[in-house]
């Protein structure tokens, strides 16, 4: 069959395995790489891949044959947790951060998650569909080509629908694939203070079902933590969600290990998110019940801990893993999954092709796009990250700089050197 676009020629392409599952412990280890690589896009697919110069029937009059020498190419970067709608910034936490005042303490004095749901509450939804689309620019400027994207700052249906709806409409505008995850349980309201139950029963009764009712998220998501919900209320509220036809996830052991996995296991959770307290026997339950480890090595720097989830354990257990950036206002206020990714390698000890399958096949696997994307098996879409660097290897080794070159999105060229086109 003829390609209508050839890619040719790339020092090295990566291609993760997809054996119609998750890469689970040593499978992660494991992927096949093109040496003088191709790829070929046939209306937005992958037509084929191989090595050398590509097959004469590939190649007809029309097709448009660019050449890599000197580049790699990986599936396009997936993002796959994210609170990428809010109002305003919290800089002015910096100083206090700075001064060695913890996260849960600030957000224990009103600040914190509290003041980025006032700045949302009264941001219109232009503002927070334009920061946000900022966002998203910066993303695939730096190889992303799918966003996981968690309501949670409003906290109140209004301002929790306006964030749904802003994810909604830059799904249909921005290149991005946005994968949606309604988290009103991100935080207990300033006005539901000490009756957390009669929060989480306004979450069960009326927004979860107007969610489910207008389409507006696929996965639920709480905040299981040490002053926020407890691992008995993230259970009420993910098994509610679950009878409601919605896929789960969890922030858990992020910062106190307070039973957050043992319901990710119980109730089937696709992924457990943070996991930087994790314990071995979190980690066995994890493995044994195939829940994802979503590692946000970014988030730890930017805490300043120096507490990074044990990825190594999780593997040799058998674990999936990926790995994110947790994008948001306060805890990782960053927009580069290049950086995330290279601290998977600097602070958790990752290979390139660990890093490389958790931010691709196994991202995709987490936000329930297997079928389409992370791997670049014939016939999933062409979202492509053509990184300006000669093996896989380079891009973590030459670290904190975008190396990011071109980016096909359904391949359709969408960044070139340094620019959106
Ligand atoms: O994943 N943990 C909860 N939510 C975010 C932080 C959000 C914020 O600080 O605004 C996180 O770290
Ligand atoms: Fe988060």
């Amino acid at each position: 069959m003829i390609a209508d676009i050839l890619l040719t020629h790339f020092n090295q392409v990566f291609c993760p395995n997809d054996p119609g599952h998750p890469l689970f412990g040593q499978d992660m280890k494991d992927a096949q790489i093109l040496e003088d690589g191709y790829i070929a896009v046939k209306n937005g697919l992958i037509l084929a891949v191989g090595t050398g110069e590509p097959d004469a029937s590939l190649i007809g009059e029309e097709t448009i044959v660019r050449s890599y020498e000197g580049k790699i190419a990986t599936p396009g970067i997936i993002d796959c947790h994210t609170h990428l709608v809010y109002g305003g910034s919290r800089e002015h936490e910096f100083a206090k951060k700075l001064a060695g005042v913890s996260y849960l303490d600030i957000l224990a004095q009103g600040g914190g998650i509290l003041s980025t749901v006032k700045a949302t509450r009264e941001a219109s939804f232009d503002n927070l569909y334009q920061k946000s689309k900022r966002l998203l620019d910066y993303m695939l400027l730096h190889g992303v080509t799918t966003v996981e994207a968690k309501s949670g700052y409003g906290l109140n249906w209004e301002t929790e629908k306006r964030q749904l709806d802003v994810v909604s409409a830059l799904n249909k505008d921005h290149p991005i694939d946005l994968v949606s995850t309604f988290m009103a349980a991100h935080a207990i309201p300033e006005e539901y203070k000490g009756k957390s139950q009669a929060y989480l029963d306004l979450i069960v009764e009326e927004m979860l079902p107007a969610v489910k009712e207008d389409n507006l998220a696929e996965f639920c998501d709480i905040f299981c933590e040490k002053n926020v919900f407890t691992a008995e209320e993230s259970r009420y509220l993910l098994s509610k969600a679950k009878e409601m036809g919605f896929k789960l996830r969890i922030h858990a052991d992020e910062i106190a290990s307070i039973g957050g996995v043992d319901v990710a296991a119980e109730l089937g959770a696709t992924s457990a998110e943070h996991l930087m307290m994790a314990t071995d026997q979190g980690i066995a339950k994890m493995s044994e019940a195939k829940v994802i480890g979503n590692l946000l090595p970014a988030t730890t720097f930017s805490l300043m801990e120096d507490t990074y989830a044990p990825a190594r354990k999780m593997i040799e257990k058998g674990m999936a893993i990926t790995l994110s950036t947790d994008s948001n206002p306060g805890s990782c206020p960053t927009a580069n999954m290049q950086f995330a990714m290279q601290l998977g390698c600097f602070m958790m000890g990752l290979t390139p092709v660990e890093v490389l399958n958790a931010a691709t096949i196994n991202a995709a696997y987490s936000v329930n796009r297997q079928e389409s994307i992370g791997s670049f098996t014939i016939g999933k879409e062409a979202d492509i990250a053509i990184f300006d660097a000669p093996n896989i290897d380079y891009p973590f080794y030459f670290f904190a700089t975008n190396l990011i070159h071109q980016v096909y999105k359904k391949g359709n060229l969408m960044v070139d050197r340094g620019r959106i086109v």
